[in-house]
């Protein structure tokens, strides 16, 4: 039987729907969650990215400042808007778009949001929280809209060996750590492969639970999968597609087909990971503006 789909955006709706009703009761004490969005430069994926970001904050119900600046912008003054931002009490939530210019050292920016604002969970600070477990700290949005949608999938982790492939400090690190901590949404036993790794497969093979994020159109076939395992794809890579209007189209990091007819449970590109990753930043978001208070 071929793999159920998880619909990420069935989740991510429900979830968009519960920020707006706890934004709603943060208005009527008179707080208006507000969140920043900074995009440095004219990167189309980007700007795509930080609009969806925008919009997707004023339909809950916050306040979104959008700031476009020039991909000039000197670090100093990048930095100096974070201070601004990071003093004004209107603004509970702080994301700067990735990829900076190369001028520009992503950690010093990144070091200089305030944790309490940084809804990203980029922070060192927010990191360290997350790897000891502490829950007062920011988690990045998509591992924590991954483990969301395993949760809502009724997909039971305690015990499962989950494969993540991908190290990156924005989805495997923190993805691995979130899976590992004692809790009844993770006590995984957690495995990290990278390019280093000798024979992936022999790895991927072992996974209940295998969540990719490679960066690799297709990385994962249907020989690598054990059968009945839980396949997140992470991967959004924009591949050349003559059959497309635009030329191209979305591929993740499976290969869908192959892999839908072993897995038990497989997140579809697009409509599966993306629509998470923007839920959880909104939620993100509301749970600042609680933390603040005003
Ligand atoms: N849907 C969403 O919301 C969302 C959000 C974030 C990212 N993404 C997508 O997820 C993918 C990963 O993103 P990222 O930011 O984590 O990418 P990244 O920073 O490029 O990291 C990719 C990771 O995959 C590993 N890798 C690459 N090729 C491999 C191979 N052949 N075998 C084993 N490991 C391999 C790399 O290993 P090394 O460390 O050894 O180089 C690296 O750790 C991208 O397609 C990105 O667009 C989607």
């Amino acid at each position: 039987m071929p793999a159920e789909l998880i619909d990420g955006r069935a989740v991510a709706k429900k979830i968009r729907a519960e920020v707006a009703a706890r934004a709603a009761k943060l208005a009527a004490r008179g707080i208006r969650p507000g969140l920043a969005v900074v995009l440095v430069g004219e990167d189309p994926a980007s700007v795509v990215y930080t609009t969806a970001k925008g919009k997707a904050a004023e339909e809950a119900g916050m306040y979104c400042q959008n700031l476009r600046l020039p991909a000039e912008i000197s670090q100093a003054d990048l930095l100096a808007r974070v201070d601004a931002l990071n003093s004004d009490p209107r603004i509970h939530g702080i994301l700067v778009q990735m990829p900076l210019p190369k001028h520009i050292d992503p950690d010093t920016v990144i070091r200089r949001i305030d944790p309490a604002k940084d809804v990203d969970g980029f922070h060192p600070v927010n990191v360290g929280k997350m790897l000891i477990g502490e829950r007062d700290g920011f988690i990045p949005c998509t591992p924590a809209g991954i483990q969301v949608l395993l949760r809502e999938s009724g997909v039971s982790t305690p015990g499962k060996n989950c494969v993540v492939i991908g190290r990156s400090n924005i989805v495997g690190k923190p993805m691995a750590a979130l899976m590992l901590q004692d809790n009844e949404n993770a006590n995984c036993t957690v495995t990290v492969c990278h390019r280093h790794t000798a024979d992936l497969p022999s790895h991927t093979r072992q996974a209940d639970i295998l969540i990719v994020a490679a960066g690799r159109p297709k990385i994962v076939t249907g020989a690598m999968v054990k059968p009945g395992a839980v396949v997140i794809d992470v991967g959004t890579n924009r591949v050349n597609d003559p059959k497309a209007k635009s030329g191209t189209r979305l591929q993740g990091d499976v290969d869908f087909d192959s892999v839908r007819e072993v897995a038990s449970k497989l997140t579809p590109v697009p409509g599966g990971v993306g629509p998470m990753t923007i839920a959880m930043l909104m939620a993100n978001t509301v749970r600042a503006a609680e933390m603040a208070g005003r």
